[in-house]
């Protein structure tokens, strides 16, 4: 069986992150005979240097070809003044756009040794397991008409266009849907049918795929401004929160403070299943982005990343074992106290992110003996 992944370490601190996730890779190859061949290609700004855009024709091919892609970060202030057309962004758009990966699962849970590092009281987070499924390929991301003209009085308008096809929404709605079968069996879809069109048919699109597929599981609709709210206020009231690509951006980062810290989410991008062989096109990267603020001081929490790699283990190629033990390895390092900076208690001297890295590969060790 074949098992070949496109690495994709990216800008700032995503290569930082990417290199601890390499060593879980090895430890994987080298003690479960797993197999994997890593490829490794640009993308974001360290791309546009090199070829003038954010992401090779090769490289999209590749991506195409793999078994899974897993990207680090992209962007950085080196590169924001550049065109739009090759800002370091478009080079991870087209990635998720061209291989039409329009299921975005963001999990966010607090591990209980986390409980404390929240910037919410122990008692809201503590236990959270809860995941976002952020539409990723459509929504005003990708609408049209889109651009910046210059009008006739000299002033500028800029547009964007939120549009959503009964399509996008099913298929998104059925991802949601099958994942609560497997969890506790409750979906919540957001938007803001009240005073967005989209937000109507989405609303109603999801209801249709509620009725019509998955009468069992329990549907319920809140509008996003109040899904924010709330993930603040009650946050274990959540289990699959369903939503739009923008509105999937931002709760999800907000999320993201839940279990601790932006440091902590990981995320898996899937296409659809093909009919013949089941297998999903995937991505595979933290919610993060390139941290220019950290970015080079060796100090980048890398379990977002690392985690990322066991939503790989567990929905590219079936192996929900293999990714429990890392889970349950990262578990253990965070319970035995060890913490980067972001999660770090006041007066505990936190390790850098190659320590992090190490100590998981050990607690690998240390559980699979
Ligand atoms: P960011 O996620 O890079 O950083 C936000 C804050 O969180 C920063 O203070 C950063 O230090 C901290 N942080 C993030 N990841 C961390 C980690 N692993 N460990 C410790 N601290 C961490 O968001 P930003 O500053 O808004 O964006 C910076 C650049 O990254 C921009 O160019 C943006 O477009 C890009 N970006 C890329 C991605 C991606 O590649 N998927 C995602 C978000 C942002
Ligand atoms: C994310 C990021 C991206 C997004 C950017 C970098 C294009 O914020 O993956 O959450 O907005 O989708
Ligand atoms: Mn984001």
């Amino acid at each position: 069986m074949s098992r070949t992944l496109l690495i994709l370490p990216g800008d700032g601190i995503g290569p930082e992150a990417m290199a601890e996730t390499v060593k879980v890779i090895d430890w994987f190859n080298a003690n479960r005979a797993t197999g994997f061949e890593i490829e490794e290609d640009l993308v974001g700004g360290c791309a546009y240097d090199v070829h003038g855009k954010p992401l090779a024709d090769a490289t999209m091919d590749r991506a195409q070809q793999v078994d899974a892609v897993l990207l680090g970060a992209v962007g950085g202030p080196k590169w924001d003044n550049l065109d739009f057309s090759v800002k370091p962004e478009r080079g991870l758009l087209r990635l998720r756009k061209e291989m039409d990966l329009f299921a975005n699962l963001r999990p966010a849970i607090c591990f209980p040794a986390l409980a404390d590092a929240s910037s919410l009281k122990k008692e809201l987070v503590e236990g959270l397991d809860l995941m976002i499924i952020r539409e990723l390929t459509g929504g005003v991301y990708f609408g049209e008409p889109r651009g910046i003209t210059q009008m006739n009085d000299g002033t500028r308008r800029g547009v964007n266009t939120q549009v959503y096809t009964t399509e996008e929404i099913r298929r998104v709605a059925r991802v949601a849907f099958d994942l609560a079968r497997k969890r506790s069996n409750r979906v919540l879809s957001s938007e803001k049918a009240n005073v967005m069109e989209s937000g109507i048919l989405w609303r109603e699109e999801v209801q249709w795929v509620h009725d019509n597929e998955f009468p069992d599981v329990e549907l319920s609709h809140m509008y996003a401004d109040a899904v924010a709210m709330q993930l603040v206020r009650r946050p274990k009231q959540f289990d699959v929160i369903v939503t739009d690509n923008l509105f999937g951006d931002i709760l999800s980062d907000e999320a993201s403070m839940l279990s601790g810290s932006l440091g902590m989410l990981p995320s898996a991008s899937l296409g659809a299943a093909d009919p013949a062989t089941g297998k999903r096109k995937a991505l595979y990267e933290p919610v993060h982005g390139s941290a220019p603020d950290i970015a080079g001081q060796g100090i980048a929490n890398p379990l977002a990343c690392i985690l990322s790699f066991a939503m790989c283990l567990r929905y590219s190629f079936d192996m929900g074992a293999d990714a429990d033990l890392l889970e349950a390895a990262v578990s253990k390092v965070l319970d035995d106290g060890v913490r980067t900076g972001d999660i770090a208690e006041p007066g505990v001297a936190p390790v850098g992110t190659k320590e992090m890295g190490d100590a998981v590969v050990a607690a690998l060790g240390a559980l699979a003996a």
